[in-house]
C-alpha cells in the first residue's frame, strides 16, 4: 500500500504550529508536529515541511533551536511569518528588527498567480502579525508578492521549493489562507488527501496505551460532547473494564442535566459510570465568592479533591490511576497553556493542581489537539449518537459562571455613561452602563469590565454597529447588551447576590426554555453555542435579569453574536418574563472579542 501523505509543522511556539496542523487535516492530509530540532530521520518520508510562525525574533541570543539541514532534504518547505525570516536568515538573507509589531490586515499584492497563489485574485486581503521583516532575499529567492508595507511579503525559490510568507494564511482572518495551503499541499508537495479520522483513531489508540501501560483511567465525564467522546476513545483503546468514568453533579448543570447524562451514558453501555452528587459541597465552597477566576479555581479543585477522594472511598491506589480528561485545544490556549498566550480564563481542566499532574505525565487527554468540530466528526466516527455529538460546548463550570454574582456596592459610573450615550444618541437609542462586570478579550488580553445595556428600536444591524462603536471607543465598556423587554424602563437596580441553590434553579428554568425553544425552532445546529445569563440586576422594581447570548462560531477563539429571527426571540423572552422574579430579558450584541463568549 501506498504511504499515506505527511506534512511536518515545526512548532516555533505560540498557537500558530496546531492550527497549521488542523488546516492540513482539514485538507485531509496527515500533519504531525514536530519540535523544529528534530532528526533528519524523524523528517524522512515527508511530504512538505511548514515552519511555524513565533513570538521570537532570529537575532535572539536563546531563539529556539533548529536543524539547518532542513532545507537541504529536498522536501518542499513553506516558513510562516517567523518561518519566513529563520529561513531567510539561515539561507544568507538579511532580517530587519521592527520597530514597531504590525498587526491586521493587509492588501497582498500577487505579481503570479500559480503555484501557491493559484485560482486566487491580483489582490488579496491577507492577516499580519508581526515585528521583524525579510529586508534582503538569500540568494536564488525572488519576491512573488508584496503588501504596501512589506516588500518581501511572500518569497520563493521554485527551484528548491522553498517558500516563505510574512502574513499567516492558518488564520481565518486570510480569506483564501486554505486556498493557499491548499497548493502547497496538493500542488507543491504532491500529497494525496488520504487521512480521515478513522487513521487518528487508530493512532490515538497507540497512543494512549503506550501512554497509560499497565494502569487504569479514571474520567470525569461531565456528558457534554469532548468527554463523552474521550470516554469513548479511550474505551476503545483500553477496553471499558480500564475506564472508570466519574459525572460530578455540581449543582451547576442545567436543569434536570446529571439524570440525562447517566441515562445517555448507561443507554451508550458505559457500564462502569457512576455519579456522585456534590452539590452542598460545590454551594458551600463558592459561598460569597464574586470574581470569576476565584470561582473558577475553587471549581475545578473541587474537581480533583473529589476525584482522590473517590478513588480513597473505592480503596484504589492512586498510583495505578491517570487521569482521564475530555480537554481540546482551545482550552489550553485560554488557560495560557502555550508558551506565549496571555490567561483569558482558567478552565476548569487547567487548575494548579493538574498542571501538576501534567508536569508529572499524569493526565491522559486523547482530544487536546483537536478543535469542537474535529471532536464531532470523531464522536460520529466512534459510533456515538447524534443528540449527544451535536449538544452544544458547556463549560466545565457549568451555570457558576453564568450566574453573576455582587456584592452590592456601586460605582460612579456617570462619566462613563454619557459617553455611552454620546454615541446611543447617534442611532436613537439610550445607553445604561450596568454596575456589574464581565469577561472579555482584547489585544489577546483578559478585561474585566462593565456592559452597557442600551435601550431603544433598532434592528440588529445599528445594533451590531452601536455596539462595535461603544466598545471600541470607551475603554471602560467591553460587552453591550440590548433591552429586549420591559419596553418600558422606569429604574435599573443592582442588587446584592451571591452563588445560592435559589439562582441557580431561577436561572435553570430560563436555560430550560431557551434550550427547548430553539430545538422547537430547528436552531440547535444554526446557533453555535447558547448561553442564558443571570443578573443581580431589578429592572422596575423586579427581582432579577437575564440575558439571551446566542452565538455563531467555529473555533470558540472568535465568535459572533447570533442575529436570531424575532419571532423566536420574542417568544423565548415572553416566555422567560413569566419565571417569578425575572423583571428584564436582554441580548448580548457583543462579537468575540471584544467580550467573550461566557460572561465569566
Ligand atoms: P469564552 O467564554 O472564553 O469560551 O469565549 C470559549 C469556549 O470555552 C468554553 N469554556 C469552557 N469549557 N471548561 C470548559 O470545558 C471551562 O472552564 C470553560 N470556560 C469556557 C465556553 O463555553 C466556550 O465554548
Amino acid at each position: 500500500m501506498a504511504r499515506q501523505s505527511r506534512i511536518v509543522v515545526l512548532d516555533f511556539g505560540a498557537q500558530y504550529a496546531h492550527l497549521i496542523a488542523r488546516r492540513i487535516r482539514q485538507l485531509r492530509v496527515f500533519s504531525e508536529i514536530l519540535d523544529p530540532n528534530s532528526s533528519v530521520k524523524a523528517l524522512k518520508g515527508a511530504k512538505g515541511i511548514i515552519l511555524s510562525g513565533g513570538p521570537a525574533s532570529v537575532y535572539e541570543k536563546d531563539a529556539p533551536k533548529f536543524n539547518k539541514k532542513i532545507f537541504s532534504l529536498k522536501i518542499p518547505v513553506l516558513g510562516l511569518c517567523y518561518g519566513h525570516q529563520l529561513m531567510a536568515h539561515a539561507l544568507g538573507g538579511k532580517v530587519e528588527k521592527g520597530k514597531v509589531r504590525e498587526y491586521g490586515f493587509a492588501e497582498l499584492e500577487i505579481k503570479k498567480n500559480a503555484g501557491l497563489f493559484n485560482g486566487l485574485s491580483q489582490k488579496e486581503t491577507v492577516w499580519m502579525s508581526h515585528g521583524d521583516k525579510v529586508e534582503e532575499l538569500p540568494p536564488g529567492f525572488e519576491a512573488i508578492a508584496s503588501t504596501v508595507d512589506c516588500e518581501n511579503a511572500a518569497v520563493a525559490n521554485e527551484e528548491k521549493k522553498l517558500f516563505g510568507f510574512q502574513f499567516h494564511p492558518e488564520v481565518t482572518h486570510t480569506p483564501h489562507g486554505l486556498k493557499i495551503l491548499e497548493n502547497f499541499v496538493f500542488g507543491i508537495c504532491n500529497c494525496k488527501p488520504d487521512w480521515t479520522i478513522g487513521n487518528y483513531v487508530e493512532k490515538k489508540c497507540c497512543e494512549i496505551k503506550k501512554q497509560v501501560g499497565e494502569r487504569n483511567v479514571f474520567l470525569l465525564a461531565s456528558g457534554g460532547v469532548d468527554s463523552t467522546v474521550a470516554l469513548a476513545l479511550l474505551e476503545k483503546a483500553l477496553g471499558a473494564e480500564r475506564v472508570y468514568s466519574l459525572h460530578v453533579d455540581t449543582g451547576f448543570m442545567r436543569k434536570n442535566e446529571s439524570k440525562n447524562v447517566a441515562e445517555a451514558l448507561q443507554k451508550l453501555g458505559c457500564s462502569n459510570f457512576h455519579v456522585v452528587n456534590s452539590q452542598q459541597e460545590f454551594f458551600e465552597a463558592l459561598r460569597g465568592k464574586i470574581e470569576p477566576e476565584e470561582k473558577r479555581k475553587i471549581i475545578g479543585e473541587k474537581f480533583i479533591e473529589i476525584q482522590n477522594r473517590e478513588l480513597r472511598k473505592l480503596n484504589l491506589n492512586p498510583k495505578d490511576w491517570l487521569l482521564g480528561q475530555g480537554t481540546i485545544y482551545p482550552d489550553t490556549i485560554e488557560t495560557a497553556g502555550t508558551k506565549n498566550s496571555a490567561r483569558i480564563k482558567t478552565h476548569h481542566n487547567r487548575v494548579d493542581s493538574i498542571m501538576e499532574l501534567l508536569k508529572a505525565n499524569l493526565v491522559v487527554e486523547p482530544l487536546n489537539q483537536l478543535y469542537k468540530d474535529e471532536v464531532r466528526e470523531l464522536g460520529i466516527e466512534l459510533g456515538l449518537p447524534e443528540e449527544i455529538v451535536w449538544r452544544h460546548p458547556f463549560p466545565g463550570p457549568g451555570l457558576a459562571i453564568r450566574c453573576i454574582c455582587s456584592d452590592g456596592k456601586t460605582q460612579d459610573l456617570s462619566a462613563v455613561e454619557e459617553k455611552a450615550n454620546a454615541i446611543a444618541k447617534e442611532f436613537g437609542l439610550h445607553a445604561i452602563v450596568l454596575q456589574i462586570k464581565s469577561v472579555g478579550v482584547q489585544g489577546d488580553a483578559r478585561s474585566y469590565a462593565h456592559p452597557c445595556a442600551l435601550v431603544g428600536k433598532a434592528d440588529w444591524k445599528q445594533l451590531e454597529k452601536a455596539s462595535t462603536r461603544i466598545t471600541n471607543e470607551i475603554c471602560e465598556i467591553n460587552r453591550v447588551v440590548w433591552l429586549v423587554q420591559p419596553q418600558q424602563l422606569e429604574s435599573v437596580e443592582l442588587e446584592k447576590a451571591e452563588l445560592s441553590e435559589e439562582r441557580i434553579s431561577l436561572l435553570q428554568e430560563a436555560d430550560a426554555i431557551v434550550m427547548q425553544k430553539i430545538r422547537e425552532h430547528g436552531l440547535m445546529k444554526e446557533i453555535w453555542q447558547f448561553p442564558t445569563v443571570l443578573l443581580p440586576i431589578k429592572v422596575n422594581g423586579i427581582g432579577e435579569s437575564i440575558v439571551l447570548r446566542p452565538v455563531d462560531s467555529t473555533e470558540a477563539m472568535t465568535a459572533r453574536f447570533y442575529p436570531m429571527k424575532k419571532e423566536a426571540m420574542e417568544e423565548i423572552t415572553s416566555k422567560i418574563m413569566q419565571v417569578q422574579n425575572i423583571g428584564a430579558v436582554f441580548f448580548d450584541i457583543t462579537h468575540k472579542p471584544p467580550a467573550t463568549i461566557e460572561w465569566e
